[in-house]
């Protein structure tokens, strides 16, 4: 197991399993629909995952205009605070156009509802959503995300872009840090590896359901 920064880092997906993972996400979207696309990456978290999917994208044969919103609902802890704060907007006008919302986790949903809400009131014309990792049932806000790239245990998770104080943003896959109580005792360790598996096996579950799905579901109707 990796190390870094002094801690040993249990590897969740790896940087190969992200980059499939994200080629599959390409075409999804590209299938999906958009027009006059303006893809919106929800900073920071998802800088990384937003950086290799817009190339993702340019394979998949769309070119969509990018930008960035800043929004802070986590402090520098661990925990929301369940206040989603604009940091920093975006400068474009949304009006008529089709946005997709890039964002690393879909939590409690509190930042996305407020990012979907905040697009659709400037009158976009549907807004989709693309997260790269989903932790099941922590929703406290009515969303879901059109394009999921992995449906990730309950735990706090870094790297990828995705930190905890700013740290791990660097490391190219995704993984939680071991505490020395697990990695003594070894005992969640297997735990988590169980329910890597069983979550990897809901990913290509819930990802063999959508198929058939229309490809959003948060388009304010005309
Ligand atoms: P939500 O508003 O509760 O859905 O929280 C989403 C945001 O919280 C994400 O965009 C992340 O930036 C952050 N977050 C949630 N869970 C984690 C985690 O496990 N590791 C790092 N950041 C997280
Ligand atoms: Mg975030």
């Amino acid at each position: 197991m990796p190390k870094v920064r002094g801690r040993t880092l249990r590897v969740l997906y790896s940087a190969d399993e992200i980059a499939a993972r994200n080629l599959a996400l390409a075409g999804e979207i590209a299938a999906a629909g958009y027009t006059d696309l303006l893809v919106v990456s929800v900073l920071k978290g998802s800088f990384v995952f937003a950086a290799d999917l817009i190339r993702a994208l340019h394979g998949a044969g769309l070119a969509p205009e990018v930008e960035f919103i800043s929004l802070s609902s986590y402090q520098a802890g661990t925990t929301s605070s369940g206040k989603v704060k604009l940091v920093r907007d975006i400068e474009s006008d949304v009006r008529g156009r089709d946005v997709l919302l890039i964002d690393d986790i879909l939590e409690s949903g509190r930042t996305l509802a407020f990012a979907r809400d905040l697009m659709l009131k400037r009158g976009a014309r549907r807004v989709g959503v693309a997260i790269l990792l989903e932790k099941p049932g922590k929703l406290a806000q009515e969303i879901k995300a059109d394009h999921v790239g992995f449906i990730v245990p309950d735990l706090f998770v870094v790297g990828y872009g995705m930190d905890v104080g700013h740290a791990f943003r660097e490391l190219p896959y995704v993984g939680v840090v071991e505490t020395a109580k697990t990695a003594r005792a070894g005992v969640r360790g297997s735990r988590v590896r169980k329910r890597v598996a069983w979550v990897r096996r809901d990913a290509a579950e819930s990802r063999r359901k959508s198929r058939g799905r229309a490809g959003y579901r948060s388009r304010r109707e005309p």
